[in-house]
This record gives structure tokens, C-alpha cells and sequence, in this order.
């Protein structure tokens, strides 16, 4: 007989920076007479941020939706952009949002990531752009991606939401293409409360992408294009600031207790987890399982049913596919039959808790009730 958990375990708890250290920076903030517009805090997190990722050219927004929406901006996309489904919502509302077209590609069975080898049956004169995501934080094949972008002379924005700090190669993966936009939100691994940037591979990106966060203004008042406000606040700035400091911390607590998932649940049949990938600085930002209804004997809805009895709060990620949105039912490339691998892993995938707060004993705990689940215990 397992005891459910006392209290809801939930999937993720955000890292939060030392109660006495973000007293002393918001006082030097209120010191400071200046709560945002780029200001000091904001200008040490780029520092700051752009150090720890290896990157030359970046900058601080206050959300990754807004980051995207500036992305597209800058690299003046129009018409259609090849993306993934398998992705969160923001992906696609935001290109839609700023009319644009989502062209839904499928994608590779074992990364969750779009799918090279079918990206370029999808090309028409229209399209723009590519935006592939690094899905849970496993890297996409940019190789091939920047390959198929250079024949055609397409942009490539990589959606990086889940992938800070991860490398491929030993390279950050915020270098491939011309722009990466990271997202800082709460849930993520490294987060600003709410918050994102941009990573820019081209110099003149950066200067653009700042005047738009500003409404466009230039230093005179004058507006050459219009903007929006995209700005990140002072204090949300010293939060990631600190942030920053625990984020490799973290990542390593996350590491020990993915690999304990991964061997607990090695021999439960139908239940299938992912492994690191080779040559990859992974940043276990989630851990997620695949169930085979056949092998395992329950469905992933079932298993997600029965974890909620136990007080554990799973995430069926990413479901339902993006492009099975209502909104997207007169896209043409939405249609089940051309996205069958993405509509498989909709069904399939769950997402369990995962962050530094966890115990072993909480990892152990949930193992145990995924390996009895089938026999309602
Ligand atoms: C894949 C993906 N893209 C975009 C976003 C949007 O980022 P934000 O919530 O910072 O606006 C998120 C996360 O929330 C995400 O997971």
C-alpha cells in the first residue's frame, strides 16, 4: 500500500534566489530612483547572461513571446514559417498573432524535434523562414537545418525556450542560426519570474531588436519603426541576476535525480524514458516518459489520472498538438495524416516533476506508483 504524497507534488518549483541577497539588491535599486528602462540591472544581467551562454550578441525582454515577436521583426519575416507542433502554444500563436502562417512539419521519434528530412517538401515561394524548437532541451540538427535554410536564402529563428545553457559539441546551442530566443519564465530552468532574450548570430540584430523593446524610439525622440514594449523591469533583472549564480546548481541536483528516474524506471515494460544524446551538455529541464499503452497496460491520460490520486501533478507535454488547435483547423500542412509521428508522441508523452527541491525519496516514491499503477495498489 503506498500513502499518497501529503502535499500536491507539482512539476516543477522555481529556483529562488536567496531571501537576503534580492533584499540588498532591490534596496540598491531603490536607491537608485530607477525601477526600468534599461537601466543598470538590466545592463549587468545582458552582461551577465551573454558571459555564461558564450554569446557575443544578446538581449533582455520581458517575455520570450515578446523576444519572438521582436525576433520576427528583425529578421522581417513575412508569409509562411516552418515550425514544429510539437511545441508549446506561444510558438505558434505568436506567428499567427503577427500574421504570419505556420507550415507544421513532423517530427524525429526519438529527439521530439522537426524533422530535417521533411522540411523541404514544405517550401513554397512564401516561405520566410524556418523556426524549429529544441524541444525539452534536446539540440535540433542545425546542421542540416542552416543547410536547407542556405539553398533557399531562409531565416533561421531557433525557439530555445527550453534549451538554456545546453550545448552540442561544446558549442551553445543559442549560436546555430541567426537568432535563438530563450525563455525566462518561472517554470524554466533559469528564469527572470517572467522574462526572455534574444541571441543574435549577426551583428545589427541587437541594435534593431533594443529600439523596438523601446516603442522604436530612437535616442531623440524620433520613431524610424515602430516597436512595442517589450522591456524587462529592474527588479525582475536583479532576480535573474541571482538566478544566474544557483542555475548550474540546479542543473546538476536535476541530473542526479533524472538518472535515478532513469534507472527506477529501466525495467518497467512500456514505460520508456529519453537518455542523454552524445556530444550533449544536456540542461534536464524536464523529464519526460513515453508509456506504450500496449506494453505497459495503461494509457499515458490513465497514468496521468492515477499519479493525481497520489498527489503527484504530471503535464501531458505537449498536449494538444499545436496543430490540433481549433485556430488552426484551416491550416493545410495541420492535417493528422502529414503529422503522425507528432500526433503519436501527443498521446504518449508525460511529463513528471522535476527540480532541485526533490528528494531521492520523492523520485523513489513516484517510481513505485508508475511500476504498481497497472495493478491499482
Ligand atoms: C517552447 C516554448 N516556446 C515559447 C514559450 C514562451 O515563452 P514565455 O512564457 O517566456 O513567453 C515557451 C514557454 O513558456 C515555450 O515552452
Amino acid at each position: 500500500m503506498i500513502e499518497p504524497f501529503k502535499s500536491p507534488l507539482y512539476i516543477t518549483k522555481p529556483l529562488l534566489p536567496d531571501i537576503y541577497e534580492i533584499n540588498e539588491m532591490i534596496k540598491s535599486i531603490w536607491d537608485s530612483n530607477q525601477l526600468t528602462n534599461n537601466a543598470g540591472m538590466v545592463k549587468r544581467l545582458e552582461r551577465d547572461l551573454a558571459g555564461f551562454l558564450g554569446a557575443d550578441y544578446l538581449s533582455v525582454f520581458s517575455s520570450g513571446t515578446t523576444a519572438l515577436e521582436i525576433a520576427y521583426k528583425i529578421l522581417r519575416l513575412s508569409g509562411e514559417v516552418i515550425t514544429t507542433p510539437f511545441t508549446f502554444a506561444a510558438t505558434i500563436t505568436s506567428l499567427m498573432w503577427n500574421n504570419l502562417k505556420p507550415v507544421f512539419c513532423d517530427i524525429e521519434e526519438d529527439t521530439l524535434n522537426i524533422n530535417p528530412d521533411k522540411i523541404e517538401a514544405l517550401i513554397t515561394k512564401d516561405t520566410t523562414a524556418i523556426m524549429p524548437v529544441h524541444v525539452f532541451g534536446n539540440p535540433c540538427n542545425a546542421e542540416k537545418i542552416q543547410q536547407i535554410a542556405d539553398k533557399y536564402n531562409l531565416s533561421v529563428l531557433y525557439d530555445a525556450a527550453h534549451a538554456f545553457g545546453v550545448k552540442t559539441g561544446g558549442k551553445s546551442v543559442s549560436s546555430f542560426g541567426d537568432v535563438s530566443m530563450l525563455s525566462f519564465h518561472a517554470t524554466k530552468v533559469y528564469h527572470t519570474i517572467e522574462g526572455g532574450a534574444l541571441v543574435y548570430n549577426k551583428p545589427g540584430l541587437k541594435e534593431r531588436a533594443d529600439f523596438l523593446r523601446n516603442f522604436g524610439l530612437q535616442d531623440g525622440g524620433n520613431v524610424i519603426e515602430p516597436g512595442i514594449n517589450g522591456k524587462l523591469n529592474e527588479v525582475q533583472a536583479a532576480v535573474g541576476i541571482l538566478v544566474l549564480k544557483k542555475a548550474e546548481g540546479e542543473i546538476g541536483r536535476r541530473k542526479v535525480l533524472t538518472n535515478l528516474y532513469r534507472e527506477l524506471l529501466a525495467e518497467v515494460p512500456g514505460i520508456t524514458a529519453g537518455k542523454d544524446l552524445e556530444g550533449v551538455t544536456h540542461n534536464y529541464a524536464y523529464f519526460v516518459i513515453r508509456v506504450d499503452r500496449d506494453i505497459y497496460g495503461l494509457s499515458r491520460d490513465e497514468l496521468f489520472d492515477r499519479l493525481r490520486e497520489y498527489n503527484v501533478i504530471s503535464r501531458k507535454y505537449f498536449y494538444p498538438l499545436c496543430s490540433n488547435f481549433q485556430c488552426c483547423k484551416d491550416i493545410l500542412s495541420a492535417s493528422r495524416s502529414m503529422l503522425p509521428v507528432a500526433n503519436k508522441a501527443a498521446e504518449e508523452v508525460l511529463a513528471l516533476p522535476l527540480h532541485g527541491r526533490l528528494t531521492d525519496s520523492d523520485v523513489e516514491k513516484i517510481c513505485e506508483i508508475i511500476k504498481y499503477a497497472r495493478q491499482k495498489i
